[in-house]
């Protein structure tokens, strides 16, 4: 049976809003089958069967969002091409209501993943990471500025592509006004731009991008409490939420106060994308006013769900409902100390 509070908080999530700004990008699949090795070179031949396109990147946290229930504003950068034309169409099939500033000096970024037999053989991307023209900063900061005001919740979502910069983030914390509270502002961040990320209300660091901003080792079990000491130190940010692969999470509700929420043994097919589904969920939990302990447990649900299936997949109610269901015993527990030993 889900508790009172978790079904009530599912409820009070659906139709909430999430403003996500950051690299949104083209996810395209090539699935094929060799059967030779090329005459031209020592490599396989993939003849094509199938092929795919799906958003990635900040687009990919959207497209979470939605799946959840709630309502997605994505502010982002594409190129005049053919592949910003697709992405798109992709955001308007998810229903994600879009402000893309076009860039014609820089294409779409697009990874293309050539699988065959179930097995990807090479990546090949196409992208422009070179500092953004000033006329585009520009054109960002205005849409960020004027949107920004009407939500109360929005995601920096980085992967180091150039639309999160040092003017972006201050103008998105200067968005909070008086009472400094609204928006709030969560970063799942890449480690180059960590210096971008001071003062913001939560960063969602995997373990290897949490210890390269903090400069020691995240390994279980004194890792992470190090670690968040020091990222406190460096960010101020208010709180931290470690994702730690099969060892599920680290939430620290400011320095003082830390909690570990366990994964349950489950099949892992993929991994890919958890971590957006994480800071997409915790984003629209947090959205409902929900305790940040409980938007954690929720995100850590929502990513066990994803793992358990094949591809950038997306949770939903249904799912989150059952998994809620069925592990509620277990949802935390303390974390290790800096000593690596169990705290009170
Ligand atoms: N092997 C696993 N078993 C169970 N749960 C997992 C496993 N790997 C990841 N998860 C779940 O996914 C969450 C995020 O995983 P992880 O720390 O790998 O994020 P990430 O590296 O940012 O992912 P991404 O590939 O999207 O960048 C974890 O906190 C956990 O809930
Ligand atoms: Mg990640």
């Amino acid at each position: 049976m889900i508790t009172q509070e978790m079904e009530k908080l599912l409820r009070r999530m659906q139709g909430k809003r999430v403003m996500i700004v950051g690299d949104v990008m083209l996810d395209h699949y090539t699935f094929g089958s060799v059967s030779r090795i090329s005459p031209e070179a020592p490599v396989p031949v993939v003849e094509v069967i199938d092929e795919q396109y799906l958003l990635g990147g900040a687009g990919n946290v959207a497209r979470n969002i939605v799946a959840l229930g709630g309502l997605a504003t994505m502010v982002g950068l594409i190129g005049d091409d053919r592949d910003g034309d697709t992405l798109n169409g992709l955001l308007a099939e998810s229903s994600i209501d879009t402000a893309l500033i076009h860039d014609d000096r820089r294409r779409t970024t697009r990874k293309t993943r050539i699988l065959a037999q179930n097995q990807q053989i090479v990546r090949v991307d196409r992208e422009h990471t070179a500092p953004l023209c000033e006329p585009v900063v520009g054109a960002l900061l205005e849409t960020l500025t004027k949107l920004g005001q009407h939500h109360d919740i929005v995601i920096v979502s980085d992967y180091g592509k150039g639309v999160i910069t040092g003017p972006i983030m201050d103008a998105l914390r200067s968005l909070r006004g008086k009472n400094g509270i609204r928006p709030r502002i969560l970063v799942d961040p890449k480690p180059q731009n960590y210096d971008l990320y001071h003062d913001v209300d939560i960063l969602t660091p995997n373990a290897k991008e949490a210890s390269e901003g903090a400069g020691i080792s995240c390994a279980w079990p004194s890792g992470p409490a190090k670690v968040a000491e020091a990222l406190f130190k460096r960010l101020q940010c208010r709180d931290l939420l470690i994702t730690l692969g099969a060892q599920g999470m680290a939430l620290f509700e400011g320095p003082g106060k830390a909690s570990h929420i366990p994964t349950f043994a489950r099949k892992v097919f993929d991994v890919t994308g958890a971590g957006d589904t994480v800071i997409a969920t915790l984003a629209l939990a947090m959205a409902a006013d929900a305790p940040l302990i409980d938007a954690a447990v929720l995100a850590n649900h929502a990513a066990g769900i994803v793992v358990g299936q094949v591809g950038a997949a997306t949770p939903t109610l249904e799912g989150l409902r059952k998994s809620l269901a069925s592990t509620q015993a277990t949802s935390v527990a303390a974390l290790p100390g800096p000593d690596g030993l169990a705290q009170d």
